[in-house]
């Protein structure tokens, strides 16, 4: 599988790494696209592209990957929050698949979700306020608290995992999400709670942030590079 990243920042720079020292059987890297670098020119080398860039690049190049036939792996799920983009990426010919980032659960509320419409759920994500670019105030304070789908355009670097829920859960109008800072909030944390016919399920995630980008937690390459084995198989 030729694989083309899409962003080298704290994402995309371990993916690149990992992929150069040969760490994913099956796959290899065969170009890195960064701002003022030519997607067209990298879509011929590759069979998958990784967008490790951001929403607005997502929504920018994403398309043209689809377009071109090309598989499309996908770390900035939060731009998915638009219905028009994320029909036009389902739409192929390239494929579409989400990364799990920087939470777990998915699978599970996904099947949740098939079995009968869940009924509520929530995802509480807690950072420090300077990760958010909010003031500190000294204490844990509520930042924003909304459905998934405003949640995610208000934070588009801190709030992806809300649109990730959304997507599991099958809908992004029941899903409420919550930005709270937390002064000593070391690790970043998600508590995801949801219940319906199937059950009542809860999920607690503390990741610690990249040291590069705090925004990001260290281990979302690595769960896209797990992605990847899976597809290179
Ligand atoms: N799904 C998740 O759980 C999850 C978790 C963390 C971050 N994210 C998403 O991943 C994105 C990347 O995170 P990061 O920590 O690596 O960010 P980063 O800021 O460290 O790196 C982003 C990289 O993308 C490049 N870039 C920006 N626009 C581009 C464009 N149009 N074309 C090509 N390259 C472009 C930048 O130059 C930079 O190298 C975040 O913006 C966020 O949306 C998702």
């Amino acid at each position: 599988m030729r694989v083309a990243v899409l962003g080298s920042g704290a994402i995309g720079g371990v993916v690149i790494s990992a992929l150069e020292s040969g760490e994913v059987p099956g796959a290899r890297l065969t170009a890195v696209v960064n701002l003022g670098d030519s997607l067209e020119d990298a879509l011929p080398l590759a069979d998958l592209v990784v967008e490790c860039a951001g929403q607005r690049a997502l929504a920018e190049l994403g398309p043209k990957v689809i377009d071109a036939g090309k598989d499309l792996l996908v770390v900035s799920i939060g731009a998915l929050t638009d219905d028009a983009l994320h029909e036009r990426l389902r739409g192929g010919p390239g494929r579409l698949f989400l990364t799990s980032g920087a939470i777990g659960g998915l699978d599970l509320l996904r099947a949740a979700a098939l079995m009968a419409p869940l009924e509520t759920v929530r995802i509480v994500t807690t950072k420090k306020p300077s990760t958010l670019g909010v003031p500190d105030t000294g204490g844990p304070v509520e930042v924003m608290r909304g459905p998934a789908r405003q949640i995610a355009a208000a934070f588009p670097k801190s709030t992806n995992v809300a649109a990730a829920v959304a997507l599991a859960a099958g809908s992004f109008d029941i899903v409420e999400a919550v930005v709270m800072a937390d002064p000593a909030a070391t690790l970043t944390s998600h508590v995801i709670t949801a219940s319906g016919p199937a059950g009542d399920y809860r999920f607690e995630i503390r990741n610690r942030p990249s040291e590069q980008n705090p925004a990001s937690s260290q281990v979302v390459p690595h769960a896209v590079l797990t992605a990847l084995r899976e597809l290179a198989r």
